[in-house]
C-alpha cells in the first residue's frame, strides 16, 4: 500500500525543454497538434487522445474520460450516448473543459469551451467506420441508467447481434453521436526544472484570433 508519506514525496525533476515565447505558433491548434503527435509516439502514453470532459450542472462538476476523435478549427470533437448524463448535462449548461494529462511528457493541456453535437452526417459517417463490436455496443448500452443485472446487458448484446449478422450494415442509433468543443482558451502546461514550469494560455480573441498570455505556473 502506498503510505501518505510516500504519496507526499512522489515527485520528479522535471526536464529543461520548454516553451519559448518567440517560437510559439499564432494558432493554438497547431501546437496541440504537435503535442498531440508527441504524446501518441511515446511508447508509455496509453491512448493518447483521451482526455477528461468536465460538465457542470446546478454547481455540481463531474468529469469523465472520453476519447478525442477529431480536431479542426472549430474544436474538439468526441462520440457519446445522446442521452447520457454527460449528454444532459451539456444540454443544461454547454460550458464544459476538456484535459488531456500526459504525464510521461510532463505536459498538460486544459481547454475551455462551449460542446454542441455535430452534424447528423457527421456522426453517421464516424459510426460507419467503427468496428461491428462497438456499433453494436452503442445501441445495447442506454449509457448511465441503471443496469440492474449484467446480463441484461449481454443478452441485448446478443439479441442485435443476431439482428445484424456479420456483413450487414448497422445503422447509426439517433441516441449516439458527437459533440464539438469550440475552445475559448487553451492552456499549455510543459514541466520545468525547480518547479518553474511553463504555463502559456491562448485565449481566443476573434475568428481563428487568438491572444498569448504566459502565467506564473
Ligand atoms: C480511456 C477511456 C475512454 C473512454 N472514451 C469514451 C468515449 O469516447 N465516449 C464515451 O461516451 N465514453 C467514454 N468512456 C467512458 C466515460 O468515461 C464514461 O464512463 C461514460 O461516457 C459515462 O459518462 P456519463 O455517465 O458521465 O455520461 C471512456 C472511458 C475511458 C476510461
Amino acid at each position: 500500500m502506498t503510505s501518505r508519506e510516500d504519496i507526499a514525496a512522489m515527485r520528479r525533476q522535471y526536464g529543461e525543454v520548454g516553451l519559448v515565447d518567440a517560437q510559439l505558433p499564432k494558432n493554438p491548434v497547431e501546437l496541440f497538434n504537435t503535442w498531440l503527435s508527441d504524446a501518441a509516439a511515446n511508447e508509455v502514453v496509453v491512448e493518447a487522445n483521451a482526455m477528461v470532459l468536465s460538465t457542470v450542472v446546478d454547481n455540481q462538476p463531474s468529469s469523465r474520460t472520453v476519447l478525442l476523435k477529431d480536431l479542426t478549427n472549430e474544436g474538439f470533437t468526441f462520440f457519446s450516448n445522446y442521452e447520457s448524463r454527460k449528454a444532459k448535462q451539456i444540454s443544461e449548461n454547454k460550458n464544459v473543459s476538456l484535459l488531456f494529462p500526459w504525464y510521461p511528457l510532463e505536459r498538460q493541456v486544459i481547454i475551455l469551451g462551449t460542446a454542441s453535437k455535430i452534424s447528423d452526417e457527421e456522426s453517421d459517417k464516424y459510426f460507419a467506420s467503427r468496428p461491428r463490436g462497438s456499433q453494436i455496443g452503442a445501441w445495447a448500452s442506454m449509457q448511465s441508467s441503471e443496469l440492474s443485472d449484467r446480463v441484461l446487458l449481454e443478452n441485448k448484446f446478443a439479441q442485435l447481434e443476431e439482428k445484424w449478422p456479420v456483413g450487414t450494415q448497422i445503422p447509426r442509433p439517433e441516441f449516439w453521436g458527437g459533440y464539438v468543443v469550440l475552445p475559448t482558451s487553451i492552456e499549455f502546461w510543459q514541466g520545468r526544472y525547480s518547479r518553474l514550469h511553463d504555463r502559456i494560455r491562448y485565449l481566443r480573441s476573434g475568428n481563428n484570433e487568438w491572444q498569448i498570455k504566459r502565467f506564473y505556473p
